[in-house]
């Protein structure tokens, strides 16, 4: 079992492997040749030591001008923001219908969280985290404050492509290593599990995964319960006992841990690896709903809001097509070349899964035209993935006219001959990605806000792009802005620990409700 203790991320184990790579790169760089890009008809290298086709005799202000050019589709107007907000809206209304839904790209899944958390839950509670590269163990206690313990472990590559029960197994085993380390095997504590993939719930405790994302892709979970698939993992080991409470999103359970003392959050969203967003709805809206109208029983003295968490799953926006009218070359390579071609369109221009890719992809082609690094790249920068979405926060988190962490992220890419002008393209190269990223994120918000339609609404974030890029959040504030309906107040709030402590919250509140019964 591969077990790591600090929050080591792939990106940085990836970072320690490029300077290496970038060290080779020198020694064997005189031995490659050109690549000709016929799609674009234009020359390009694939080593720094080649040559390219260059805008000949141009000044820095021209080359400027040209590389804006370039990025202009990345650009999205006001009208086309309004636009995806209104395809939005649609889209979410085909998934809430009962007719609709089995056809709707959105699929609106009802979580069977029908309630929020009133501040004065309580208890010790085992939660899981599933949802990335790593995959955490936690033990929360809730009181007037929440503590928690946690242990990461990673989900290595071979398991998050393998057979499913290679992945549960791995699961069980980690779990049942945390249990033993703390010596919690005498207790039954309730366990919630946040499985941050496309779910069909069927209850609080039964969730059928709808497809991989993310770069997961383990043979026979699709279609399966996995709270079924977990309890059979635990119970061929033999060695832990444990009561699984709730399975979660982890839009929920960022929206539920914000909740515990914000009492107007209504809204959910990661912006990640993934993303993704779930908000409270009226119960009468959802078609869908198959359980019980007045179930679970509430305690009116506690409830203001009588609905359902909805899973969105907007990561799935645009698979029908409907938003090609912003999608540009750069979305349409990375969509054919990632592990699910045509799926999750409206993720693949926003998450940290991807940002970084259409970065590199830009720059390669004004690399390619003769307007970056005198026409010249390097073997790393050619490589697909190497621009690691971390980049984009580094380099626009450099002070204006300072381009320190640009040149050192140049470096690291084996592009020793930057100049200032080429920094300062590059920085507006990645300026319009995250730009992009946060507008259509804020639009998505405005959407969800103006059909919650309530005077004042928390909206709960997590999720590493919107927690380190320096901008994204004041960028999702002004988008946002400029699409709700006037007179609706909001703002964005960093939830702490969504998938730990919201899916304790989500078990605390099920047990609350399942004794009321
Ligand atoms: C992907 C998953 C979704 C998750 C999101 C953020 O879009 O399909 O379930 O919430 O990533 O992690």
């Amino acid at each position: 079992m591969m077990e790591i203790v600090a929050a080591a991320d792939s990106d940085e184990r990836g970072l320690s492997l490029l300077r290496v790579v970038n060290i080779l790169q020198r020694v064997v760089v005189f031995l490659h040749s050109f690549t000709v890009d016929k799609t674009r008809g234009q020359t390009s290298t694939s080593t720094s030591a080649s040559k390219a086709q260059q805008m000949p005799g141009m000044s820095e202000e021209e080359v400027a001008k040209k590389v804006k050019e370039i990025c202009q589709e990345l650009i999205l107007s006001q009208e086309a923001l309004k636009e995806v907000c209104d395809r939005l809206q649609e889209e979410i209304n085909k998934g809430l219908g009962k007719e609709s839904n089995p056809e709707a790209t959105i699929k609106c899944f009802p979580t069977y969280v029908r309630e929020l958390p009133n501040g004065k839950e309580k208890g010790r509670f085992l939660a899981l985290d599933l949802g990335g590269t790593n995959f955490r163990v936690l033990l929360i206690e809730l009181g007037d404050k929440c503590t928690m313990e946690s242990r990461i472990y990673a989900v290595p590559q071979p398991i998050m492509i393998g057979p499913g029960d290679g992945l549960f197994d791995h699961i069980a085993e980690c779990l049942a290593s945390f249990i033993k380390e703390r010596n919690l095997g005498t207790e039954l504590l309730p366990l919630g599990f946040t499985f941050s993939f496309p779910c069909k719930q069927e209850g609080l405790t039964k969730a059928r995964l709808a497809r991989w994302t993310k770069g997961f892709k383990c043979e026979g979970v699709e279609g399966r319960d996995v709270v079924e698939l977990l309890k059979k993992a635990i119970a061929k080991r033999g060695d832990v006992k444990i009561k699984i409470c709730a399975v979660l999103n982890d839009t929920t359970g960022t929206l539920m841990s914000c909740a515990w003392k914000n009492h107007n959050c209504r809204v959910g969203l990661i912006v990640g690896t993934g993303t993704n967003a779930c908000y409270m709805e009226k119960i009468e809206k959802v078609e869908l709903w198959d359980g019980d109208l007045e179930e679970p029983h509430q305690d009116d003295s506690h409830v203001e809001f009588l609905g359902v968490i909805i899973n969105t799953e907007w990561g799935a926006f645009g698979d029908n097509g409907c938003l090609d009218f912003i999608r540009t070359e750069y979305d349409n390579t990375i969509d054919r070349e990632s592990l699910n071609p045509g799926k999750q369109l409206f993720e693949k221009m926003i998450s940290g899964m991807y940002m970084g890719e259409i970065a590199r992809q830009v720059i390669v082609r004004l690399v390619a035209e003769g307007l970056l690094f005198d026409g010249k790249s390097s073997d790393i920068l050619q490589e697909k993935g190497s621009f690691f979405t971390k980049y984009i926060s580094e380099i626009e988190s450099d002070e204006d006219g300072d381009f320190n962490n640009c040149y050192a992220i140049l470096e690291e890419l084996g592009l020793n001959n930057a100049t200032d002008a080429d920094c300062a393209n590059v920085r507006h190269v990645c300026e319009c990605v995250s730009r992009r990223a946060a507008y259509l994120a804020g639009a998505g918000v405005a959407l969800l806000l103006n059909r919650i339609n309530e005077e004042s609404v928390s909206v709960a974030v997590d999720g590493s792009v919107y927690r380190f890029h320096p901008h994204f959040h004041n960028l999702m504030v002004e988008q946002v802005s400029q699409l709700i309906k006037p007179g609706i107040k909001f703002d964005l709030m960093l939830s702490e620990d969504g998938s730990g402590r919201g899916a304790a919250l989500v078990a605390a509140v099920a047990s609350r409700t399942s004794a009321m019964r």
